[in-house]
């Protein structure tokens, strides 16, 4: 195997190993797929020896496939095929006899359910009861076409749900879909552009990358590691994969947004910077921390806070300083950059988009949110860090700062707000929290293709 795992994988030319290494590695895991429908089914096992026929059978989309179907996009603007996708929980890999080679994997061995420090108020109240059955094995199913999706999902799961035969129960199937703004950005529910900012472990994906003040360069071996089910003497790579069901209460946070806005006194264009101090970013993407002048697309990511050492224009708590401190956290920047995951999300839930300024129009306080979907090579150093040591943490990057107003699960300290740009002066006390519940969420891991056949 020559594929160096410290460094990202040089994907202009592929060779011969490289191309065997892509072959046996599930698609989405080096680079989003980028389908804007999604369906992620999850099933409980209730036959075992059906079950890994069933699975054996399954045909899962390589990282060589999908890397070659971006190129043909380039080229021809011809949108690749269907997605399919398998990921195990460690329960999953009890029902199929495989536990023993998942011990020592920290929370991802005892579930999500059982990790309290992740929980909304440490507990499971808020989860919808689908999700609080066990949830052994995850298929996702991604598509360009709505037509032709919905008509792959629903053969998909009339097969699954035939337990006699592929001996799976489908306990829930959740679906989500894309929205993008008028540049063609993808934008959650709060109507923030979300998913720009990725360590990015391609070559070509770095070519296109301004990387002079933050370098998104990541090694392969922060997002995969050697798969425990491949057989003996044969190499496989597979990810830890972190779901998180999160529903956006936007009723609620737009009227926070404009609270905020009038207790900082803002005016006109600039009320805009309360939502922004939330974020982190403006709703185009523009990170707040840089000067509001440079926007354009693709929007910035090569930035720092290395000029906002006072928090003046990105307050310490703006959720994307919160879960990405570029540097400026105690541990430094390879550690900073280190827990950071590839984040593969999608919005869920059908929202009313005006059709000529793609601008969200109506205000739902429950029913959409974010499928947040992570890769890593370490749930405990990566998504659970991230989320307890610092999201979640009123005392990161320092004492007093609150916890992340978007994603931080439990929390009383107000956070600072400053009203003027790049000034800490006079900042107000306000406690900004409540508008994301944790619905559900599980901690699976990504075999190896080959390890999916031996499963
Ligand atoms: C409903 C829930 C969430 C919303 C609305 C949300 C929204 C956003 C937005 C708008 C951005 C800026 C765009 C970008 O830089 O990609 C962002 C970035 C980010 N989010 Fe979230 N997010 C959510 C959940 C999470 C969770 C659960 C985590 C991890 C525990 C997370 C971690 C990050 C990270 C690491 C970044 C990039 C920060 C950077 O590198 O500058 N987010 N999020």
């Amino acid at each position: 195997m020559t594929v160096k795992l410290t460094q990202p994988l040089d994907d202009v030319v592929i060779g011969t190993q490289e191309k065997s290494f892509l072959r046996n590695l599930q698609a989405n895991i080096l680079k989003g797929h980028g389908r804007e429908h999604v369906a992620l089914l999850f099933l409980e096992i209730r036959n075992a020896t059906r079950a890994r026929q069933f699975l054996h059978g399954f045909p899962v989309s390589d990282a060589y496939t999908q890397l070659q179907e971006v190129r043909q996009f380039k080229a021809t603007r011809a949108p690749g095929g269907v997605v399919r996708l398998v990921f195990l929980s460690q329960s999953g890999m009890a029902a199929l006899g495989h536990d023993a080679k998942f011990q020592g994997f920290g929370a991802f061995s005892a579930g999500m359910a059982a990790d309290p420090q992740v929980l909304d108020d440490g507990a499971t109240d808020s989860w919808q009861a689908e999700l609080t059955q066990p949830l052994h094995v995850l298929l996702l199913v991604a598509y360009h076409d709505e037509a032709d999706f919905a008509r792959i999902v629903g053969k998909l799961a009339g097969d699954v749900g035939d337990t006699a035969a592929s001996g799976f129960e489908l306990r829930f199937v959740q679906e989500g879909r894309a929205y993008k703004n008028s540049d063609g950005e993808g934008i959650e529910h709060f109507g923030y552009v979300d998913g720009r900012s990725q360590p990015l472990m391609l070559k070509t994906e770095l070519a296109g990358e301004a990387r002079t003040v933050y370098d998104p360069e990541a090694p392969l071996a922060q997002f995969i590691v050697p798969d425990p089910l491949v057989p003996a003497g044969t190499a496989g790579f597979g990810s830890f994969f972190v779901f998180r069901k999160l529903e956006q209460n936007v009723a609620g946070f737009k009227q926070a947004e404009q609270a905020l806005a009038d207790t900082l006194g803002l005016v006109g264009a600039d009320r805009e910077r309360a939502g922004a101090q939330v974020v982190g970013r403006f709703e185009d993407g523009t990170p707040i921390t840089l000067d509001r002048q440079e926007m354009g697309v693709p929007v910035r990511n090569d930035f720092d806070y290395g000029a906002d050492a006072s928090g003046g224009k990105c307050p310490f708590q703006g959720h994307i300083r919160k879960s990405n401190p570029r540097g400026s956290s105690p541990g430094g920047l390879d550690f900073d950059k280190g827990v950071q995951m590839a984040r593969r999300g999608i919005t869920y839930g059908c929202r009313l988009q005006d059709p000529d300024s793609k601008e969200l129009i109506d205000r739902p306080n429950d029913g959409v949110g974010l499928l947040f979907m992570s890769y890593q090579a370490s749930i405990e150093k990566q998504f659970h860090f991230m989320q307890t040591q610092w999201v979640n943490n009123e005392g990161f990057p320092q004492g007093g700062v609150g916890i992340d107003p978007i994603i931080g699960q439990v929390g009383t300290l107000p956070q600072s707000w400053p009203p003027v740009y790049d000034s800490t002066a006079g900042a107000v006390q306000k406690l900004f929290r409540g508008f994301v519940a944790l619905k559900g969420g599980e901690y699976f891991f990504t075999p190896s293709i080959a390890g999916i056949k031996n499963l």
